[in-house]
């Protein structure tokens, strides 16, 4: 775990020196690479899941991690929480920031 992390940390110091819209870029490839898009669209408009581009940042993470934590079982919420457990809150924040852009 301590080396994951360090990768990580790595990646994300890493990337902001090759993109100038650093925020935005990692989270995109997280959307996609942690199954976002497979449910929410790859433009996030919404599939299975609700449209989630141009929402509020904060909304998105704070839904995100009740649902992920299983304190919002809402509708088809139990439906993602399995999907999304591996996420972290600091690739959820990542992940808000380029949906909220969009
Ligand atoms: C297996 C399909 C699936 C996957 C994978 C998935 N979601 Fe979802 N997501 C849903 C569904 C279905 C809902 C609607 C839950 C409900 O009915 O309340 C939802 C709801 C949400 C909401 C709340 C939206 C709102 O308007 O309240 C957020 C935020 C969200 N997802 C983010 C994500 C993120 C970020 C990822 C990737 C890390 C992800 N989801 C992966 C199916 C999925």
């Amino acid at each position: 775990m301590k080396l994951l992390s360090g990768i990580v940390s790595a990646a994300v110091i890493a990337v902001p020196m090759m993109f100038s819209t650093a925020a935005s870029a990692d989270g995109g490839a997280l959307f996609k690479a942690k199954g976002c898009a497979g449910c929410h669209a790859p433009n996030a408009m919404g599939a299975i899941g609700p449209r989630l581009a141009g929402q509020q940042e904060k909304y998105i993470a704070e839904q995100f991690k009740l649902i992920r934590d299983g304190k919002r079982a809402s509708g088809k919420s139990g439906m993602m929480a399995g999907a999304v457990k591996s996420v972290t809150d600091d690739e959820a924040a990542a992940i808000a920031k380029y949906l909220s852009a969009l």
